[in-house]
C-alpha cells in the first residue's frame, strides 16, 4: 500500500490565505450585499503594462508560425530574459554575477518553496517571525521542522521581529545551516539597510550558513539605504541564493515569472564533508523537475526592462506606493501604530487596545467590511500585529481608510 509523507500531516489544515478566502466567502454568503474591499491577500490589481501585453500578442503570434514557433524551451529560462535580466538587474548596479547564475521560473513561491528539495533534510533552519509561511510550510514538508508546539515548530529558529527590535532580527544564539531573509519585508514591509545586511552576509561565511534571501518586493524600494539585492553585499556571491519576482513589480501574478540566482560560487557539504556547487543541483533539479517558462511569459518579462516597459512599471508601482502612503497616513490618523509601506507595498499595524489578530480580522470584516491578513497567520511574533497591502484599487483604498478613520475603534 502506498504511504504518505507523514510530514504534510503535521501541517495545520489550510495554507493562510487560503483559510482567509473561505471565511470571507463565509461571510460574504451572509451578507450578500455587503461591499467587501479585499486588503489581504498581497494580490495586483491594475493591468498589465501595455509594453507587456504588446509583447505577449508578438509571442503569440511567433507561435502560430511554424518559422518562429517554440516548443520545449530550456530549463534555465531562455538567453533573452537571462541576459536581459543580468544587465538591468545586476550588471548595471555593479553586480557581477553570471546568465547561467540565473534560473527563470514560474514565480518565487515556487522557487522559495522547491529550493528545500537540494537541501538535506538535517538542516536546522532560521526564519524571522512573522515570515511569509511558504519558508516554514515546505521545510515541514520537507522533514526539517520537528513538531508544532505552542505555535512554534522545534526544530526551527525564530528570530523575532517586533516594535521591540524595530523589526530588525537580533543574530541567533544557536547557529542555524540555512537562514532566510525577505527584505523589503512580507510581511512588516519593514527593511535593512546595507549596513545591517552586511551583518548577515558576515556572519554567514563566518558560520557556513546559506542564506535564502527573497526580494519579491526590491522594486518598491525608495530609499538610497535600502539594497537591491544580497549581492550589493561583498561576500554575498558565497553564501547566498537570491529569489525574484515578476508578480509585484509588473504585475504578474496571474501570468507566472520569476527567477532564482544562484551563483556558481555558492556551495554547500556533503556526507563525507565535500563542499559541492548549490548551482549544479539546482540545475540537475529545475533540468528534472521542470520544462522551462512559457515562451510567451518570458517575451512578457523580457518587455519589462524594455524603454516603455520601464516607464510603465515605475507609474505602477507609484500606483501602488501612493496608495501604501495614504493608507499611512489615515491609519496613523485612525490612532494605529503603522510600519512599513514605504520601501514596500505593505502595512504592518498593531492591533489597537492589544486585542488578537484574528479577533481583530473579525471585527474589520464585520463592522468595516474590510479584509487583510491577521499578523499571527505569519508566525508567533506576529501576534497583535495585522496586515494590509496597497496593492488595491485606488478608489477603493480611499473608501477603506475613510472607513476606517470614521471607525470608534474602541467601541
Ligand atoms: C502575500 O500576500 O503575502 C503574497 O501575495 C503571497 C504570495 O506572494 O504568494
Amino acid at each position: 500500500m502506498a504511504s504518505v509523507n507523514e510530514n504534510f500531516l503535521k501541517l495545520p489544515e489550510s495554507y493562510l490565505f487560503s483559510e482567509i478566502a473561505s471565511r470571507v466567502n463565509k461571510y460574504k454568503e451572509a451578507h450578500p450585499d455587503s461591499k467587501i474591499i479585499r486588503m489581504g491577500i498581497g494580490d495586483v490589481t491594475l493591468p498589465l503594462p501595455k509594453a507587456v501585453t504588446e509583447a505577449l500578442h508578438k509571442a503569440v503570434d511567433d507561435m502560430a508560425s511554424s518559422s518562429s514557433f517554440h516548443g520545449y524551451g530550456p530549463e534555465q529560462g531562455y538567453a533573452f530574459l537571462r541576459e536581459t535580466i543580468l544587465k538591468n538587474d545586476f550588471t548595471d548596479r555593479g553586480i557581477s554575477i553570471e546568465a547561467d547564475d540565473i534560473f527563470v521560473s514560474d514565480g518565487a513561491k515556487s522557487d522559495t518553496g522547491n529550493i528545500g528539495d537540494i537541501l538535506g533534510a538535517d538542516n536546522v533552519i532560521a526564519v524571522t517571525d512573522p515570515v511569509y509561511p511558504v519558508y516554514v510550510d515546505t521545510n515541514v514538508m520537507g522533514g526539517r521542522a520537528g513538531e508544532l508546539v505552542d505555535g512554534k515548530w522545534s526544530k526551527i529558529i525564530y528570530m523575532s521581529c517586533t516594535t521591540a527590535n524595530g523589526f530588525v532580527p537580533s543574530l541567533p544564539t544557536e547557529r542555524p545551516d540555512v537562514i532566510y531573509l525577505c527584505y523589503p519585508n512580507n510581511p512588516t514591509g519593514t527593511t535593512l539597510t546595507r549596513d545591517q545586511l552586511k551583518v548577515w552576509v558576515d556572519y554567514a561565511i563566518e558560520n557556513d550558513s546559506l542564506i535564502m534571501f527573497d526580494a519579491a518586493y526590491e522594486a518598491f524600494i525608495t530609499e538610497e539605504s535600502v539594497p537591491h539585492s544580497i549581492y550589493e553585499i561583498p561576500g554575498a556571491e558565497k553564501c547566498a541564493i537570491e529569489f525574484r519576482s515578476f508578480s509585484k513589480t509588473a504585475g504578474f501574478t496571474g501570468l507566472r515569472c520569476g527567477y532564482t540566482v544562484v551563483p556558481k560560487t555558492v556551495t554547500a557539504k556533503r556526507s563525507n564533508g565535500d563542499r559541492v556547487s548549490l548551482n549544479r543541483l539546482w540545475n540537475r533539479r529545475q533540468c528534472t523537475k521542470f520544462n522551462g517558462t512559457a515562451y510567451i511569459i518570458q517575451r512578457a518579462a523580457e518587455a519589462v526592462y524594455s524603454q516603455e516597459g520601464k516607464a510603465q512599471v515605475r507609474e505602477m508601482l507609484n500606483y501602488y506606493l501612493d496608495n501604501a502612503r495614504l493608507m499611512k497616513q489615515s491609519l496613523t490618523a485612525a490612532g494605529l501604530e503603522v510600519f512599513g509601506g514605504v520601501n514596500a507595498p505593505y502595512l504592518w499595524m498593531k492591533t489597537p487596545d492589544g486585542i488578537s489578530s484574528w479577533e481583530f480580522f473579525d471585527k474589520l470584516l464585520n463592522e468595516l467590511n474590510i479584509v487583510g491578513t491577521p499578523g499571527v497567520g505569519f508566525g508567533p511574533s506576529g501576534e497583535g500585529y495585522f496586515r494590509l497591502t496597497a496593492f488595491g484599487d485606488k478608489d477603493q483604498t480611499k473608501v477603506a481608510m475613510q472607513r476606517i478613520r470614521d471607525w470608534k475603534i474602541e467601541d
